[in-house]
């Protein structure tokens, strides 16, 4: 029996990274996985190898999480596949990065849209489905969320990813008496195709960085999920409002 045996898990952003890699776990682990993404075509991919390895899903392309109705719309939608929602996996993300007076307005604006702005569209929608059975939410922070960056630019990201980890406190308050856990779960660096650039040629103060990560690697996508799992499953049923870093003890070195 999996560990996420019969639940069912709605994950933002399955076409590619981490969410695709979640969305294949958690339908091993026995989850039902309503997944969508933006682009229609890498989500099919994923519904696509889910499907393949004898996992349950249904995806939803074309989905832009940074519409508030839109969202609301595609959360009932996603609740009414299964007949509810227990987990509400928030992976999904848009970044922008520059210096503080190079980054443009309007990348600011985007940034918090969509970061911060499309976990609450999306929990504010699915907040009556999860509070049915009980339910939790995974909302995916940074370590940039909690303090400055050197070697590259973090400002808004890392503002938006403040936001989404306090948030998480919040929501776990308000939701413990409705029996909804809410968790962040903040990644150091990890390689997926949005940070591939970056592993391909390092700037010097990155590499300095990643040297100086006690368990002397970077992060895997396997490292994020293998958390999520434990933290959406009943086996960290009293587990509520933290926020787990998982970087290799990149961000205790002194
Ligand atoms: N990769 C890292 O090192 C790292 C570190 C800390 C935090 N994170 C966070 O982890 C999460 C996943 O990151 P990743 O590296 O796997 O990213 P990724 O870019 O590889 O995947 C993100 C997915 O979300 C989808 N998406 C983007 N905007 C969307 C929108 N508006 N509506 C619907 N879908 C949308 C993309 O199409 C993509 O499939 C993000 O929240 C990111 O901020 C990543």
């Amino acid at each position: 029996m999996g560990r996420l045996e019969g639940k069912v898990a709605v994950i933002t952003g399955i076409g590619g990274g981490m969410g695709r890699d979640a969305a294949r776990r958690f339908a091993a682990e026995g989850a039902k996985v309503v997944g969508c993404d933006i682009n229609a075509e890498t989500l099919e991919e994923t519904v696509r190898i889910v499907r393949a390895e004898g996992g349950e899903i249904t995806g939803f392309g074309g989905i832009d999480l940074t519409d508030a109705d839109v969202t609301e719309a595609w959360i009932e939608d996603a609740a009414a596949v299964y007949d509810g929602i227990e987990v509400l996996y928030n992976n999904a993300g848009i970044q922008r990065f520059a210096p503080i007076d190079e980054l443009a307005v309007a990348d600011w604006e985007l940034n918090i849209k969509g970061e911060l702005s499309l976990v609450f569209y999306a929990v504010r929608a699915a907040w009556k489905h999860l509070g049915k059975n009980g339910g939790v939410i995974v909302n995916i922070g940074s370590i940039a969320g909690t303090r400055g960056v050197e070697f590259m630019p973090q400002n808004v990201h890392g503002t938006a990813k403040a936001g989404v980890i306090n948030l998480t406190q919040h929501l776990a308050v308000e939701g413990g008496p409705l029996g909804i856990r809410a968790v962040c779960i903040s990644p150091g660096f990890i390689v997926t195709p949005a940070t591939q650039f970056l592993v391909d040629s390092p700037p010097a103060a990155m590499k300095a960085t990643w040297d100086r990560i006690p368990m002397r690697r970077v992060g895997q996508t396997s490292d994020i999920v293998n958390a999520a799992v434990f933290l959406a499953s009943d086996e960290a049923s009293w587990i509520t409002g933290v926020n787990l870093v998982v970087d290799g003890g990149g961000s205790v070195i002194g």
